[in-house]
């Protein structure tokens, strides 16, 4: 045991290699090995030390590893050489915290590295369910499931019958709002990138219909074809022209929930939206929200969801690529649609 104890190991890390400037690259990341860590938590520290299982690549990372003057001193952004953070599924080697011991498995915020010391193991939640595949807790049991929940039911108000557009529709988030309305008994159209994801959202997915925005010219003229009567809901992963065509197609009385404006996130100033004024016309509520606000509902989602996922009734598409060398492509893929649903990397099984 004492031995162990000082166990002293390689510790794999992607740190931030360079700020970024319009779209990621991979070399904007660097995989190293240079650092080394302790297998035991120190002596008196309130933390906990994890072995990373699983990592997930969020479209937000981009924003944190954008320049600001003075950066080290803004809360919650990367800073060069150190470890990218993110959200992960891991499990603890040793606890210094009264609520965490040895084996449990976690997740939440974590460090992009075999193992990290987590200082503030009260961000992290204790998985409870294992006869669901570990890697859901970084998706549709994680926090891109919350975020689905909490802005389709919270933030949009569903009733039945709706018709629903979702852009970024076989996203991590994308596809399971896209479930959940079904499961409500409204109309579903997504939006997407490619043929396959097209396939996939009509096919396995469930979608009532999609189409590839990249082969549109015309957006408006495209929503308006897929709802002649309008759209009641619109689920925003995108920003945009997009926002800019479905204002033009709402219904009096829509909800749109701003969840992301991933077209925004490599320019260097945001554009601006066009035809605001049509939500003064046709009574429209735009509400943008953080799921981080919605983390005391994740008990009541969780008895929502895991019925539906043990009945086949919800599925979720994932992206899985193995070990952190794989990581920095991961990230950067999701800004050209690499990604077919949640894309996560996988690092190591528990014990
Ligand atoms: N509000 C919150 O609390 C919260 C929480 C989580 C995520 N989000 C936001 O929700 C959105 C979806 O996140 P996610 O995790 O579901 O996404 P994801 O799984 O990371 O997938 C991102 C997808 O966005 C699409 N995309 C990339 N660049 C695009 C562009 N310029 N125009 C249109 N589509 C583009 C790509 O698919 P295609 O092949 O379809 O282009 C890509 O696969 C993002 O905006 C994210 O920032 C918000």
């Amino acid at each position: 045991m004492a031995e162990k104890e000082e166990q002293v190991v390689r510790n794999k890390q992607v740190i931030l290699n360079k700020y970024v400037e319009g779209f990621p690259k991979e070399e904007d990341m660097l995989v190293t090995s240079s650092a080394s860590i302790k297998l035991k938590v120190p002596d008196g520290y309130g933390g906990i030390l994890v072995k990373n299982l699983y990592l997930s690549c969020d479209a937000y990372q981009r924003i944190l590893m954008t320049h600001i003057p003075n950066s080290a001193a803004v809360f919650g952004f990367y800073n060069i050489g150190s470890p990218l953070f993110g959200y992960g599924v891991a499990q603890v080697l040793d606890s210094g915290h009264p609520e965490f011991k040895q084996g449990d498995l976690v997740w939440g915020v974590t460090t992009w590295e075999e193992y990290s010391l987590l200082p503030t193991p009260e961000n992290l939640v204790k998985i409870l369910h294992t006869d669901v595949p570990l890697s859901s807790y970084a998706g549709i049991l994680g926090m891109p499931g919350l975020t689905a929940y909490a802005g389709f039911y919270k933030v949009c108000n569903p009733k039945k019958g709706e018709k629903v557009f979702i852009s970024a529709a076989s996203s991590a988030v994308g596809q399971l709002v896209g479930q959940f309305a079904k499961l409500s008994g409204c109309y579903v159209v997504g939006s997407t990138g490619s043929k396959e994801k097209v396939e996939l959202l009509k096919g396995k997915l469930g979608f009532d219909d999609a189409f590839n925005y990249k082969e549109e010219q015309d957006l408006e003229a495209t929503l308006k074809r897929y709802f002649p009567q309008g759209i009641d809901i619109y689920f925003d992963n995108v920003g945009g022209k997009t926002l800019e065509a479905v204002l033009l197609n709402m219904r009096q009385f829509g909800r749109i929930a701003i969840c992301g404006m991933v077209s925004q996130y490599n320019l260097d100033e945001q554009e601006g939206v066009k035809n605001l004024m049509q939500l003064v016309s046709g009574r429209i509520r735009m509400e943008g929200f953080n799921v981080i606000d919605h983390l005391p509902k994740y008990s009541e989602y969780l008895e929502y969801v895991l019925p539906y996922i043990r009945q086949g009734k919800i599925v979720s598409v994932e992206d899985i690529a193995q070990g952190l060398d794989s990581a920095p492509s991961g990230l950067v893929g999701l800004f050209t649609g690499r990604n077919v649903g949640k894309q996560l990397i996988h690092l190591s099984e528990p014990h």
